[in-house]
């Protein structure tokens, strides 16, 4: 597996993951409404290949706004049904948190479940509001840089 920037020509193969690995309508989650209308985090979406170029992973990022504080919003990521369980999501998520450091980036949110991401060093993020609806207990924070969340409460709203 390779992994590699998203390039303009992948859009629509991830697009076409992103529906095979999610349940139907998954556009119509609340995080997708911080996404309408403003492009992905330039750098750090990524997409996984194999040898003979199958697509077997993708993890993109958006801009958003916690009052005056930017963050950045990881996912949607996902792995072909075939390919999950071997790390590939792992090394999806870390690559891009990396490159996340290397732009500067003090702090990165999403929606998703603790147990997963856990791992990575999320942990649920308090006052800090989704649009809704939004399960609460499922808005998890990472701190690239150490205190980058602490105290930082209200409404998250589109970033560019
Ligand atoms: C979630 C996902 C991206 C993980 O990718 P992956 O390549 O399978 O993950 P990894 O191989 O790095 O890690 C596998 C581990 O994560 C665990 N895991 C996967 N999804 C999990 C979840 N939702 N909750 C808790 N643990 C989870 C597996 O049980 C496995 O545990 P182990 O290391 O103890 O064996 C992938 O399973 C996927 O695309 N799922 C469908 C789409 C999705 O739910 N995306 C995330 C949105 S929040």
């Amino acid at each position: 597996m390779e992994l590699r920037a998203e390039a303009e020509d992948d859009w629509w193969e991830v697009e076409a993951l992103y529906d095979l690995c999610f349940a139907p309508g998954r556009e119509a989650l609340s995080s997708y409404r911080l996404r309408d209308g403003v492009p992905p985090v330039e750098g750090l979406s990524l997409v996984a290949r194999d040898p003979g170029g199958i697509l077997g992973g993708a993890i993109r990022f958006w801009p958003v706004l916690i009052g005056p504080r930017r963050a950045l919003l990881l996912g949607p990521v996902a792995v072909h049904p075939t390919r999950q369980g071997e790390g590939l999501g792992g090394w999806l998520i870390r690559e891009s948190l990396g490159r996340a450091a290397d732009q500067g980036w003090s702090r990165v949110m999403l929606v998703g479940d603790a147990p997963y991401y856990g791992r990575f060093g999320f942990r649920k993020l308090d006052g800090v509001e989704m649009p809704p609806p939004t399960n609460p207990e499922r808005v998890l924070g990472l701190e690239i840089v150490p205190g980058a969340w602490a105290g930082l409460r209200g409404k998250v709203t589109r970033g560019a």
